[in-house]
């Protein structure tokens, strides 16, 4: 291509007589020949009111480092709602949401391979997502930012990405006032150091800078977001807006479980490699596919409807959180023992003969685990090479490991878990009678009455 730029400057000279710096054009030599007028008029360009670019406004956010996967996956619920409601605003109908990079989340434990800088696309469909609102890739909010800020986005070196207005957020000392939970918010001084706060982002793309930086006391649903952006923000709404969220999981849902919840739940369908490696590990071992198993799964998320037929394959799955749950939670966390017990009674109960295991636990464990359940056939997903894990990632290998518990015949979950509650909600999407699904371990394989999970039905309108 350079080749061709000392012809193009002389078609230009000769054209117009004027001493030209080419490193300011904004066009590739075959766009002269088609526009030689812009071309050689270089930097006049920006003089002219093209109507190149329409005022867009991100909303970027991020979540405390030490959230996990399935925490974050419903902060992402609540910003999505939000967006949904706030590009129906006047002047907001150009918002995207910009989705936070993954990167070496607590519970990645793979220590061996590359698990920065993931993009949500790894995980999740995408186009999926978009039909519930407008969300992208951070790469992609990077490259949009850059192609308006260089005008061309061609000639320049990458410019620093300018967010506007920094907001973090942090809960107030006292939740209730005499005794009252009100929505509010309220300007506080900052005291840490900002790269702490967004580490998915800084790592993706350094040069941060930042016109306004807001420390936020908050307490309240999504939708006082945008109180706070219109108390903050510009008067008028300029050609790009950045809005950055730091700690977002301080917001909390606008109505937890409703309608809109579980719209955006729904859209959260996940990428399709991921539910092709699952459907495969089902098939080949419990001869499981969706049409055997009667669940509902249209290609489009919108055409779901309500429906509680599902059958699911021949097969119980456990979900059995053990690792740090064996010190912060042993009073409800079952021994192996007493998991097995249960697991085998509801075997018995059901006539099944097959169980997937979900679960942190090391290896040695899951032996143990066998050896307590010696007449039936106990599985678990496990990568089939170093390759395939490099490719899965310890985030794909839990999401596969999802897909599976949320096919089964019947669903037992670990108390207080969001891994369980994230079965839960696609087993309500497929739809499974409820029995089926909100089922949680005791602590004693005999009790009875022991503490359970939350149930909470999926809503259709
Ligand atoms: C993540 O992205 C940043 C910026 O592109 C890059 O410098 C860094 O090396 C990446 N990290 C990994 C592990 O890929
Ligand atoms: C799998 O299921 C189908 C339909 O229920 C059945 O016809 C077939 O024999 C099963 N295959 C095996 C290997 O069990």
């Amino acid at each position: 291509m350079k080749s061709k730029w000392p012809l193009v400057a002389l078609v230009c000279l000769f054209l117009r007589t004027e001493a030209i710096d080419y490193r300011s054009w904004s066009c590739e030599p075959y766009e002269f020949f088609l526009d030689f007028y812009r071309c050689c008029s270089e930097s006049k360009l920006s003089e002219r009111s093209e109507p190149s670019w329409t005022p867009t406004t991100y909303v970027l956010y991020e979540v405390n480092p030490s959230e996990g996967f399935n925490l974050r996956r419903d902060v992402y619920i609540r910003m999505a709602v939000f967006m949904r409601g706030l590009r129906r605003m006047p002047g907001w109908e150009n918002t995207k949401l910009v989705l936070p990079p993954w990167s070496e989340l607590h519970h990645w434990r793979s220590n061996t391979i590359n698990q920065r800088n993931l993009t949500w696309g790894h995980f999740f469909d995408l186009e999926s997502m978009r039909k519930f609102t407008e969300v992208i890739e951070a790469e992609q909010f990077f490259r949009e930012f850059e192609r308006w800020s260089t005008g061309s986005g061609r000639h320049e070196a990458r410019k620093p990405v300018s967010i506007n207005e920094y907001y973090r957020l942090t809960h107030f000392d006292d939740m209730f006032e005499n005794g009252v939970f009100v929505d509010k918010f309220e300007q506080t001084p900052c005291t840490k150091a900002l790269t702490k706060d967004a580490p998915g982002f800084m790592r993706l793309h350094a040069t941060f800078e930042i016109d306004d930086f807001y420390c936020v006391r908050f307490q309240g649903a999504a939708t006082l977001l945008y109180s706070m952006f219109k108390k903050f923000g510009p008067e008028r709404q300029p050609e790009i807006r950045t809005i950055f969220v730091g700690n977002a999981e301080v917001v909390l849902h606008d109505h937890w479980g409703n309608v809109d919840y579980w719209e955006a739940r729904r859209s959260m369908r996940f990428s399709k490699t991921l539910v092709s490696i699952a459907d495969e590990f089902r098939l080949h071992n419990f001869n499981s596919s969706n049409e055997r198993d009667r669940v509902q799964r249209p290609t489009s998320w919108t055409d779901e409807r309500p429906y509680r037929k599902a059958k699911g394959g021949d097969f119980l799955c456990a979900h059995l959180r053990r690792a740090d749950f064996l010190y912060g939670r042993d009073k409800t966390t079952p021994t192996l023992h007493s998991a097995a017990a249960q697991i085998k009674k509801k075997l018995l109960e059901l006539g099944l003969r097959k169980v997937y295991i979900s679960s942190d636990c090391p290896g040695m464990e899951f032996n143990d685990l066998k050896n307590y359940l010696r007449r039936f056939k106990v599985v678990r997903f496990t990568p089939e090479s170093r390759a395939q894990m490099d490719q899965l990632k310890d985030g794909g290998v839990a999401i596969i490991d999802q897909i599976i518990c949320s096919q089964a015949r019947y669903f037992i979950g670990t108390y207080e878990s969001t891994f369980t509650y994230r079965i839960y909600e696609e087993r309500e999407i497929l739809g499974f009678p409820r029995d089926l699904t909100f089922n949680t371990f005791c602590k004693h394989e005999e009790a009875t009455n022991c503490e359970k999970n939350a149930v909470w039905p999926i809503q259709y309108e």
